[in-house]
């Protein structure tokens, strides 16, 4: 058949948001690690879907780590933002990271998607998606195409949702 076309995404969020979960989530089970653990540096993951063969940069969320982001800007087609949306005390600083992303000179020259997962939502008094996009002022991005879905890395709840939304967007 026809050779599917490669997309390179780039995985960010907070430590402990859930990236390494949802990329893991999103490869056939019988190539999914067992145990996910904190991202040291960065992994390059690769998933299928029926048009696209995505490499995906899952990056660490620490912020000693965080530094190693912006040199993932220049070959992506597309950003995956993953916010915990039970973590209420940290929201800021997820504002505060995408902002600087946003502002990075490589990332601003490009009109990419931007798929934001409030992730965890299985969690008791996590906030919606609504909430979460009004917390990090999602309505201000003007310059590119974004989307925003509640998921459960855990189940896959809203992983197709997005990820459908950001294959229509690169293909
Ligand atoms: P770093 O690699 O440190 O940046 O973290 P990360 O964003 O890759 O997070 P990771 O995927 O390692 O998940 C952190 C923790 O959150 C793990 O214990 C996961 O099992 C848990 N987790 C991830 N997604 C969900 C979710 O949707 N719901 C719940 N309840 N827990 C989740
Ligand atoms: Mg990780």
């Amino acid at each position: 058949g026809m050779k599917k076309k490669d997309v390179n995404v780039v995985v960010l969020g907070l430590d402990n948001s859930g990236k390494t979960t949802i990329i893991t989530k999103l490869k056939p089970a019988e190539a999914r690690t067992q145990d996910i653990v904190p991202t040291v540096g960065f992994n390059v993951e690769k998933f299928q879907t029926k048009a696209l063969a995505f490499t995906a940069f899952d990056m660490s969320g620490q912020g000693r780590y965080r530094n190693l982001w912006e040199h993932y800007y220049r070959e992506c087609h597309g950003v995956i933002f993953v916010i915990d949306s039970s973590d209420k005390l940290r929201m800021m600083v997820a504002k505060d990271e995408l902002t600087l992303m946003l502002e990075n000179a490589d990332i601003k020259m490009k009109r990419i998607p931007i798929l934001f997962f409030a992730n965890k939502m299985d969690v008791r008094d996590s906030l919606s998606s609504v909430k979460c996009s009004n917390m990090l002022e999602l309505e201000k991005i003007r310059d590119k195409p974004w989307h925003i879905c509640n998921s459960n890395a855990l189940t896959g709840e809203g992983l197709e949702e997005g990820i459908n939304w950001l294959t229509d967007q690169v293909k």
